[in-house]
């Protein structure tokens, strides 16, 4: 049988990591992870904190949207508190650090959409959200939110079920959550080390993407845009090639593959 024991002593059991997830908050059940894990950053938290449940009833994902996080899901969210400067790298470093974990946890491979979704075969398994707080050049705090659907069926859940996959659906059995956690706390935390002492997830990152190359249309605020998916600028923004020729170069939004 399948560990999925998420009490606080069980992730930090034998975790490699130096600080992330040396202090866990568990919840079964709650609204968002990222609220708790906002107000635990306002009151000085200790880096690296996170807080993880079993499930959540108002979970949230990037541009306003819900997200859906039964039973069986991996829900959590991670305390940073780093520079300005590493901010567009965290969206990167989490979409790598969870295809990474995927691969060594499931031997499942996994590629990421524009900006940290994280697919297999086309469907989406994993969603990224980062909220900062942010005083000019100053970081106040940053929240790594990951929400993974790992054990459950999306047969099971209409909302999403044309658009999304899990682990246990890829694979045909349950996968033990409490695995996919630890490995996701060291990748996450050996690719932040790794920024910190001067590396980069940009390059990584850029290659992992599946929409490069790609006919896209890309919701941006009320906007939306059409084109072929050029590159990746290394702030993480995608530019985008019009049919007039022109380059538009989007910071954030939603892409659909159009071929
Ligand atoms: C997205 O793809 O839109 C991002 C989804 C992020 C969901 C996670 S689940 C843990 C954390 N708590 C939330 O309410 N959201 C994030």
């Amino acid at each position: 049988m399948v560990e999925n024991n998420l009490s606080p002593a069980s992730i930090a059991s034998n975790l490699e990591t130096r600080f992330i997830g040396q202090r866990v908050i568990y919840y079964p059940r709650l609204a968002s992870t990222m609220d708790v894990a906002k107000g635990e950053a306002r009151q000085g938290a200790t880096e690296g904190t996170v807080v993880v449940a079993g499930e959540q009833t108002v979970g949230r994902g990037r541009i306003r949207r819900s997200w859906l996080s039964p039973e069986g899901s991996i829900s959590l969210s991670i305390i940073l508190y780093p520079s300005v400067l590493y901010l567009p790298s965290l969206i990167m470093l989490t979409a790598l650090a969870v295809v990474h974990s995927i691969e060594k946890v499931t031997g499942l491979e996994s590629q990421i959409k524009w900006p940290n979704d994280v697919l297999i075969n086309g469907r989406k398994v994993c969603g990224v959200l980062v909220e900062s707080g942010v005083r000019g050049d100053k970081v106040d705090y940053s929240i790594i939110g990951i929400g993974m659907n790992a054990n459950f069926r999306v047969s099971d859940f209409p909302e999403i079920s044309s658009t999304a996959t899990s682990l246990s659906d890829e694979l045909g059995c349950d996968v033990p959550c409490l695995g996919v956690i630890q490995c996701l706390l060291l990748e996450i935390e050996k690719l932040y080390l790794a920024l910190q002492a001067g590396g980069s997830v940009y390059e990584e990152w850029r290659d992992s993407l599946v929409t490069l190359g790609r006919r896209v249309r890309v919701v941006s605020g009320d906007a939306s845009y059409e084109g072929i998916a050029e590159s990746v600028a290394r702030d993480g923004s995608l530019m985008l090639r019009r049919a007039d020729g022109s380059l538009t170069k989007i910071v954030a939004g939603d892409v659909a593959l159009r071929d």
